[in-house]
């Protein structure tokens, strides 16, 4: 199979590597030259690396090397089977690139945007065959995160549809179907887990250490949601979540935090400037989280029960079905159980009761229960 990459930055380099380890033909095209050298050289490292682990050999990181092709034209993928881009996030320049793609390639190609947050409706629009155009989200890093989620448009042909998902299964990922709404499953579902977080510290309940000490000692997180963000960068955390709230029409459920703003704006952006919600600088102390088990479970008994609504609201709405759900957040953001699975061991009464304490006590919108526990609360019924 021919693989045309549209991008050679940090995700479109990945998904090459991706698609040439599983013996695809990839051609990786960037407008610039010195983003395509370095991502040669990343993956010659990447590669090295994996030698000295053992996990490959030297003739496999000469076949998965041979299999990737540097190109300089867009006119270069005209072989392609399918194409992936992951280029800037910009509606208009994507669209200007699909629709000078789509006059070089054959009919049946697939043309595939890994966007984050437009609808693929609107980028499959600047094609003269929208049934051609679908959503391929990886998850960064590409060759690590299992999840692929995969995202017809309304103008996708079932055709493209099945091809694609039997092509990212090939490639030994983990596909969930979603329907084209904002964040798609991952970037929707867990809003609560920043949001819900950053309001219990704008409270005043605890500080970022003792938030994240509860979600890791209670529930299991390989990170606190500050260490996250951290991670991840406030700045581009807090453009996903005004993104997701704008998209929703301004639903107070994905409201974004005047603290993440205010961290964005001070430069505070995590680990990459060295100082965020932690100070990463050489030989700071990380402050101590207060180790109160009572207090703990109360912090991470709310964010979980936020996530869990977040989740069967989706599935209320039919943006995937309970198992994608499920398998996009333990496989896209390693969560240590499914969300919907989670709700039946702890009773969906459980979260109904929770969800509706919190909303008597706030009488916000943020806080209403999805329709749907409150129907399974009410016919005993569970998600799995
Ligand atoms: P990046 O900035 O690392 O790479 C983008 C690359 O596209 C750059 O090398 C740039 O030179 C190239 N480029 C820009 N305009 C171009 C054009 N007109 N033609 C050809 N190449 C062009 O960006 P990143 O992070 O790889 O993101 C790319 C896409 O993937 C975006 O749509 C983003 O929303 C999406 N995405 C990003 C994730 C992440 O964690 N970074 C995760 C999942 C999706």
């Amino acid at each position: 199979m021919n693989v045309g990459i549209i991008g050679g930055g940090t995700m479109g380099s990945g998904i090459a590597q991706v698609a040439a380890t599983s013996g695809c033909k990839v051609k990786l095209y960037d407008t610039n030259q010195n983003a395509l050298d370095k991502a040669k050289a990343a993956l010659e490292k990447i590669l090295s690396r994996l030698i000295e682990k053992g996990r490959i050999d030297e003739a496999e990181k000469t076949r998965i090397k041979s299999n990737i092709s540097y190109v300089n034209t867009l006119k270069d993928l005209a072989d392609s089977n399918l194409t992936i881009e992951a280029i800037i996030e910009n509606l208009e320049i994507k669209k200007k690139v699909f629709s000078e793609l789509e006059s070089y390639v054959t009919d049946d190609c697939i043309i595939a945007s890994n966007t984050s947050s437009l609808s693929i409706a609107s980028i499959a629009a600047s094609l003269e065959k929208p049934e051609r155009c679908v959503g391929i989200h990886f998850f960064n890093p590409a060759p690590l995160m299992k999840l692929v989620e995969v995202i017809p448009a309304i103008q996708t042909s079932k055709e493209v549809l099945d091809k694609s998902i039997q092509t990212i299964t090939d490639w030994k990922k983990v596909v969930a179907v979603a329907k084209d709404t904002p964040g798609f499953i991952v970037n929707r579902v867990a809003r609560p887990f920043y949001g819900e977080a950053l309001r219990i510290y704008e409270e005043g309940l605890a500080d970022f250490a003792t938030i994240d000490y509860s979600l890791k000692t209670m529930g299991g997180f390989r990170m606190g949601p500050f260490e996250l963000m951290d991670f991840i960068g406030n700045d581009v955390n807090y453009t996903v979540t005004e993104t997701v709230f704008t998209a929703f029409y301004f639903d107070p459920r994905y409201k974004p935090a005047f603290t993440q703003k205010r961290f964005s704006e001070a430069g505070y952006l995590g680990r990459k400037s060295g100082k965020g919600y932690y100070d990463y600088s050489e030989g700071a102390a990380k402050p101590e989280a207060k180790k109160d088990d009572v207090l703990a479970e109360q912090i991470f008994n709310r964010v979980l029960v936020m996530l869990i609504n977040e989740a069967a609201d989706a599935l209320f709405l039919n943006i995937a079905s309970a198992e994608d759900i499920d398998n996009a957040m333990t496989k896209g953001v390693n969560y240590p159980k499914g969300l919907l699975a989670w709700a039946d061991e702890k009773g969906i009464d459980w979260c109904v009761n929770t969800l509706d304490n919190m909303y008597n006590e706030y009488h916000e919108d943020r806080y209403r229960c999805s329709p749907l526990l409150r129907k399974m609360n009410r016919e005993g019924e569970t998600f799995f």
